[in-house]
């Protein structure tokens, strides 16, 4: 069977500034990583070197046949001390979005990424009350290097965030999949809605949305109840805020299970990724439905999808089930704008350099990149728009 997508569908690959540049010192995550007796197996460190190397990953975009490519902004180096701005970062990343330009890529920039300035974590984060005016304050500070920018994404998966808030608070390491956690810091959750439309405001004129975390949580038998009250703290409530936003982005890798006492472990016999997660390509095209369902008329991007795996034809075999699923949901009536797969290079996965979502490996020493099968595999599809 051959599927075709849509003329103008965006086909890229995503990172992030603090998983691929390396060096992002003046952010909390770093502080965190580097504190004596730190929790997490490997600090970020040069991470892949993209500060300096960008041209040469927007090359392999380019060379691959991709035309989109997604990055984020990182704030802590934007606004290194509050309210002190530093007009080099600024530049640099006019540059990178110029560098997508130039070479014909549409940039899908993140503002948001996970890391803030360690300056505003120490300031009570999102719980203090000035949170939301410092993030507005940042967006128009980068406002104005947005010039010839589409698509701009607020906050990346802020039901994460939230989730992560009550988690870090314990100085707890994160084990297994996002949607098994407890359920999220509301105080959190609110705060980040509230950055996100003042970000909106600030960025009017240009598309903006958020990109949530898709979990396809999925209720065992005999819990369905149980699964929709899972759901709603978790994802829906992030959903509705996007009700009126220019698109939403959505994030997929695998699925969750709900019993009656909340997340099933992933069953001995399933077969799993190199996080843990099950495998399961499905993940999707069920989190697109899911989506679409209950943010009718707003268009989605898929800002992530993809594997961590040491074996490179499980990520095909993986993406091709996905791209499958997509284009399913696609001729169900889901309007979707275009795939980016998670992720362009093997990079920093918080915490860990293990698991391996890179379409292009990375020397840890040099910062040779190398191109994997699956990164030509993809370009194909991207030039033909079309998955065999
Ligand atoms: C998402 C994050 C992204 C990456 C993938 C695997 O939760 O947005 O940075 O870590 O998972």
């Amino acid at each position: 069977m051959e599927r075709s997508f849509p003329k103008g569908f965006l086909w890229g690959a995503a990172g992030s500034a603090h998983q691929t540049e390396g060096n992002n010192v003046a952010s909390d995550l770093w502080a965190l990583e580097n504190r004596p007796g730190t929790f997490f197996a490997d600090r970020s460190g040069d991470a892949c070197d993209s500060y300096h190397r960008w041209p040469e990953d927007l090359d392999i975009v380019r060379e691959l046949g991709l035309n989109s490519y997604r990055f984020s902004l990182e704030w802590a180096r934007i606004e290194p001390a509050e309210g002190r701005f530093s007009n080099a970062a600024l530049a640099h990343y006019r540059r990178v979005i110029e560098g997508c330009l130039e070479r014909g890529l549409t940039p899908v920039v993140t503002l948001h990424h996970f890391t803030s300035p360690l300056w505003f974590q120490q300031g009570g984060g999102w719980l203090s009350g000035e949170a939301v005016g410092r993030f507005r304050r940042y967006v128009r500070a980068v406002l104005p290097i947005l010039g010839g920018v589409e698509w701009v994404c607020t906050i990346n998966e802020p039901n994460l965030l939230a989730m992560m808030a009550n988690l870090m608070r314990d100085k707890e390491r994160t084990e297994g999949v996002a949607g098994a956690m407890p359920p999220p810091d509301q105080r959190t959750a609110d705060a980040l809605a509230a950055a996100h439309l003042a970000a909106r405001e600030e960025l009017a004129g240009l598309r903006s949305g958020w990109t949530i975390a898709s979990q396809n949580f999925e209720a065992a038998e005999g819990a369905v109840a149980e699964r929709d009250a899972w759901a709603r703290p978790r994802e829906d409530q992030f959903l509705e805020v996007a009700k009126d936003d220019d698109f939403v982005g959505v994030q997929a890798y695998t699925r969750v299970i709900i019993g009656k006492d909340g997340a099933l472990p992933v069953p001995d016999e399933a077969r799993r990724t190199l996080t843990g997660w099950e495998f399961h390509p499905a993940a999707l095209g069920d989190a697109v439905r899911y989506t679409a369902a209950r943010l009718p008329g707003v268009p989605i991007l898929v800002t992530e999808n993809g594997i961590a795996t040491a074996r490179d034809a499980e990520r095909v075999e993986y993406t091709r089930g996905a791209l499958a699923g997509l284009h399913e949901a696609m001729a169900e009536g889901a309007d979707v704008r275009g795939y980016l797969h998670w992720s362009l290079l093997d990079n920093y996965e918080w915490g860990s350099y293990e698991p391996t979502f890179g379409l292009v490996s990375v020397d840890r020493e040099t910062f040779q990149r190398t191109l994997k099968p699956s990164a030509r595999w993809l370009g194909e599809i991207a030039r033909s728009g079309r998955l065999d």
